[in-house]
């Protein structure tokens, strides 16, 4: 939080729509662009000498028409969004169904083309959270446009977790399962135990089956593409077509290419591949070494029409390529640099997106995060200024482009309308709103009193309630949990006279409530047994921290604690095929340290009660349950 925090606090207004820069200083990539014209080379590295005539160009085509396996306009990419299924897999990042069922619903507000929604073999919540969002957010038609999201479902090349995810994906108006299987030499060997002809041979009876249910869109990767020999790609990906794959793959699984070489691996597909024409070809970068918005735009220039991609680039080790960083790259370049390609998302809802799914993650972005991050429209102070001329900052503030390529309003940011604007405790309910709008916050009328009531209580304690304040605040009463626990009171006693001792009161989900006191090393110690005492539920503390959003001795603090419980909590890992303990994250803020870290070990807790224990999948060792 402290991180968003500093993007916010007392700055000057730096929002602005600005033309672009007029020098892209992009490290030189080549690679190949191929719009069904014969393929060019092209480099990303340029410079501009004039902006051109429309700042930034609107694509104005509509989204064309979904057919599985084919897109009437050549220059659209879709965005599969895989943020609830690879995004999940990051280590801590557990969400509970009501969590994805949140983040499907913004997603696609977002208008992203296919949500990939989880592993629906993982564990019976997996499925349950899956189903979920097919039944919702996969018939949620747009009554204009008539979109609705595909909702996909993982499953690998085994007949029981494709019957699993059809179970869950069927019930979408167009639902989509999503087939994998290893295909290089180190995986085939060492995780699989089985020859190419085997793999081949699942491969195909796989997708066949799949389509057997009755599902008309069905996606296949060969897992570790970006290893595997090109012509044992070019022959199961050739047979994977002619059993009714619809759009297939590529994905660089352990983030390995470089950008000329992920292109070149497309276009190679594109180019070798039999049967290419009647499907969709799709790239999955990871980002172990940095390149995988790179991979991803490289891949689109070679010919693949969908993206897959995650808010924020959360992901399993290094990430996954990030949905902003890709979407906001075809939409500043993709008319003038990238031959035309444009994508269906509306980049408005980005921010609350990034937002919603930092907080229920509890993953934080990186302040110098691309499109996302605290500090990418903050330039006003440091360098800039300091290269600048006496007299030119004022040139600067005019000319906004001179530093800035991208509008904020166009990720979902508003410019503010008071410079620096502070809310204290005359502040209204509209001040309020119109304050965290201009954040990029979308809250319902609901979530909005809450945060009223709060914010109040805190401007009658602070002079000042800035922006900083207003986050820590919207993260500890609307991104949390559902309540199971929560917090009524509590007293502590510390310092250095003997053990500190703490008194919590809690009330239970039928409004019952409960005391307890304990002892411990320290005030937060103490609570947190005293917590135990009453939730009975062991879990262990795998990480606390703590940062002060705003200056000062009034400050709001954060606290993020992330708990494993003693008791199952396990889920499949659909890579590995290993059986996972679920780590649950939790934060809490306000201004007392101790009070912010009990709501926010209260809060994981909540998570961890909320997620139910489950067993995985009792065949979830790929090898030994594949039926070929
Ligand atoms: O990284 C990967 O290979 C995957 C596949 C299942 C698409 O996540």
């Amino acid at each position: 939080m402290a991180a968003t925090a500093a993007f916010f606090t007392n700055r000057q207004p730096t929002f602005i729509l600005s033309p672009p820069k007029t020098k892209v200083n992009a490290s030189q990539l080549f690679f190949h662009c191929n719009n069904s014209k014969p393929f060019f080379k092209t480099t990303i590295s340029c410079s501009l000498q004039k902006p051109p005539p429309s700042l930034y160009p609107r694509i104005t085509a509509t989204r064309p028409e979904y057919i599985p396996n084919r897109i009437p306009d050549p220059n659209y990419v879709r965005v599969f969004d895989t943020t609830l299924r690879d995004g999940e897999q990051s280590p801590g990042a557990t969400l509970t169904s009501k969590e994805k069922l949140d983040i499907a619903r913004q997603l696609a507000k977002l208008g992203v083309d296919i949500i990939e929604a989880g592993f629906p073999a993982a564990s019976k919540e997996d499925f349950e959270a899956v189903r979920t969002i097919a039944k919702e957010v996969g018939n949620a038609v747009d009554a204009e446009s008539g979109y609705v999201p595909v909702i996909c479902g993982l499953s690998r090349c085994n007949e029981r977790d494709i019957k699993t995810a059809w179970e869950a994906v069927k019930y979408a108006k167009r639902p989509r399962i999503h087939t994998f299987i290893a295909t290089s030499g180190i995986h085939m060997e060492h995780k699989l135990r089985k020859t190419k002809q085997q793999v081949v041979e699942i491969a195909r009876s796989m997708v066949k089956f799949a389509r057997s249910l009755g599902c008309d869109d069905v996606e296949f990767s060969p897992e570790d593409a970006g290893r595997s020999d090109r012509k044992f790609l070019y022959e199961i990906l050739g047979e994977v077509i002619k059993v009714g794959a619809t759009t297939l793959n590529i994905p660089d699984t352990v983030g390995i290419t470089m950008p000329t070489e992920f292109g070149k691996l497309i276009a190679d597909i594109k180019a070798n591949t039999p049967g290419i024409e009647n499907v969709v070809i799709s790239t999955h970068c990871q980002n172990d070494l940095g390149l995988s918005t790179a991979n991803t735009i490289a891949g689109a220039c070679a010919g693949a029409r969908q993206v897959e991609v995650t808010i924020n680039g959360i992901g399993e080790r290094a990430g996954n390529a990030s949905l902003e960083e890709v979407v906001m790259a075809f939409k500043c370049r993709g008319e003038h640099i990238l031959g035309g390609l444009y994508t269906g998302i509306n980049t408005r809802h980005i921010v609350m997106a990034s937002k919603m799914v930092e907080e229920y993650t509890g993953l934080h972005v990186q302040p110098h995060k691309a499109i996302v991050g605290a500090n990418a429209f903050a330039h006003e102070s440091g360098i800039h200024q300091q290269l600048l001329v006496p007299g030119a900052m004022d040139g600067m503030l005019k000319h906004k482009g001179t530093y800035e390529i991208i509008s904020p309003e166009d990720i979902g940011l508003e410019r503010s309308s008071e410079a620096g604007i502070v809310l204290g405790k005359l502040s209204g309910r509209h001040a309020l709103k119109d304050r965290l709008k201009e954040l990029g916050y979308e809250l319902n009328d609901e979530q909005l009193g809450t945060i009223f009531w709060h914010f109040k209580a805190v401007a009658e304690q602070k002079k000042r309630v800035t922006d900083a304040d207003l986050i820590a605040l919207v993260s500890d009463e609307v991104f949390q949990p559902e309540v199971v626990w929560k917090l009524l009171d509590m007293q502590v006693t510390c310092g250095t006279l003997g053990l500190s001792t703490a008194t919590v009161k809690l009330m239970d989900a039928n409004g019952e409530e409960h005391v307890a006191c304990s002892t411990g090393t320290g005030p937060v110690d103490s609570a947190y047994k005293a917590v135990d005492l009453i939730v009975k539920e062991p879990a262990t503390l795998l990480e606390y921290s703590m940062n002060a959003v705003t200056e000062g001795i009034d400050a709001i603090a954060t606290t993020r604690v992330l708990i494993r419980g003693e008791k199952s909590q396990l889920s499949t890992h659909a890579s590995t095929g290993e059986t996972v303990q679920r780590t649950f994250s939790g934060t809490g803020a306000g201004m007392d340290i101790v009070v912010s870290s009990v709501k926010a070990y209260i809060g994981a807790l909540n998570k961890m009660l909320g997620f139910k224990d489950q067993l995985p999948a009792k065949d979830s060792v790929e090898r030994t349950s594949v039926s070929a």
